[in-house]
């Protein structure tokens, strides 16, 4: 049994044991960037499933990435008595302000995925970012050594896209400096959306007419906008493109041949080690962490966790068999004389 395993089963005991014995339920506010991309539904269930098992409630606000609304709501949880904030910031910069409010109130503040800059931050929960771009690259110049690159980042706003940059930027390098890649390109979508995506790749493809050999997408919503850019010049499925998090639509892209890879990040890993720790938080019981981060002011207790590169030759056995989604789910627009063997 993995150490990660181990840590989990220990908190949940001690914290199952607590709750039985709990006097009134924990109040966990969890405030969220938005709700529009899939993977954050799943979050927000999974959070919520656990922490309620573990006898707690959880107030969950979405911002529809507005940051003023979002500082709003996290004000207005910290007003309702909450014993822990959890957020996942829309802009890690400006939400960082929040930390202080919290303490002057009495209440922990932890980070989930993103992290909060700046600020007394007391932990911080996700995956190794640094690694989720340093397989988006190696995948694609261990099949395209060559040629010319599209970099399409994320939403400049989150902190995660520049580190998923740093890792895409750490396989890269080497290749750009020998001169074997070139880099034609490098945008950055705002608030990760597909539109967005579609508009720069269209652009880029007017400007280099056509001549992309891969485009370095740093997650799946951004993939599909790059992909539907692709498609309109007959290019779908000859570019290589990267992509994260696993959604639906990927997953299916990935095999139909339309999308390269993704990167899983298993939701329900994330999910659930958040509402332990918060609730172990709200417990004051010992809270598990693996690392630390710097968020600019200190070095952040972190738990991190790994992600996965998937492609058509695993996706079985990950995504599938995690039950993040189902082969039928997956392979829908595939005939069923395609379909892989389950055992
Ligand atoms: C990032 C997150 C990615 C992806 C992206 C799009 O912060 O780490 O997994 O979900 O947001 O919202």
């Amino acid at each position: 049994m993995s150490k990660l395993v181990k840590g989990f089963l220990i908190t949940l005991l001690v914290l199952f044991s607590v709750v039985i014995f709990a006097e009134e339920p924990i109040l966990i506010g969890f405030s969220m960037d938005n709700l529009r991309l899939e993977r954050w539904q799943k979050d927000r269930d999974i959070f919520v499933d656990v922490a309620e098992k573990l006898g707690a409630k959880v107030i969950v606000q979405s911002a529809n990435s507005d940051d003023a609304l979002q500082l709003s709501q996290a004000e207005n949880m910290i007003a309702r008595g909450v014993d822990v904030l959890v957020v996942l910031p829309h802009n890690g910069k400006v939400m960082g302000s929040i930390v202080k409010e919290a303490h002057e109130n009495g209440v922990p503040v932890i980070a989930y995925d993103r992290l909060l800059m700046d600020c007394d931050l007391d932990y911080y929960v996700t995956f190794n970012l640094i690694k989720v771009g340093e397989y988006q690259a190696r995948y694609l110049v261990e099949r395209k050594p060559e040629g010319n690159y599209f970099l399409l980042g994320g939403a400049p706003t989150d902190n995660n896209a520049y580190l998923f940059r740093e890792g895409q930027m750490n396989i890269l390098q080497p290749y750009i400096d020998s001169g074997k890649i070139k880099i034609v390109g490098d945008q950055w979508a705002k608030d990760w959306l597909p539109q967005e995506a579609l508009k720069i790749i269209e652009n880029a493809l007017t400007a280099t007419k056509n001549q992309i050999d891969a485009i370095v997408a740093s997650n799946d919503s951004t993939a599909g906008g790059a992909i539907e850019a692709l498609k309109e010049q007959g290019l779908a499925g000859k570019v290589l493109i990267s992509g994260q998090d696993a959604d639906l639509a990927a997953c299916q892209r990935i095999v139909e041949g339309l999308q390269t890879m993704t990167v899983y990040k298993p939701i329900k890993d994330i999910a659930t080690q958040a509402a332990i720790m918060a609730v172990s938080l709200a417990k004051g019981i010992h809270v598990i962490t693996n690392s630390t981060v710097n968020n600019g002011f200190k070095d952040v207790p972190t738990f991190f966790l790994e992600p996965i590169p998937v492609d058509k030759s695993n996706i079985v056995d990950t995504v599938i068999k995690d039950g993040f989604h189902t082969l039928e789910e997956v392979y829908k627009n595939v005939p069923k004389s395609e379909w892989p063997e389950v055992k």
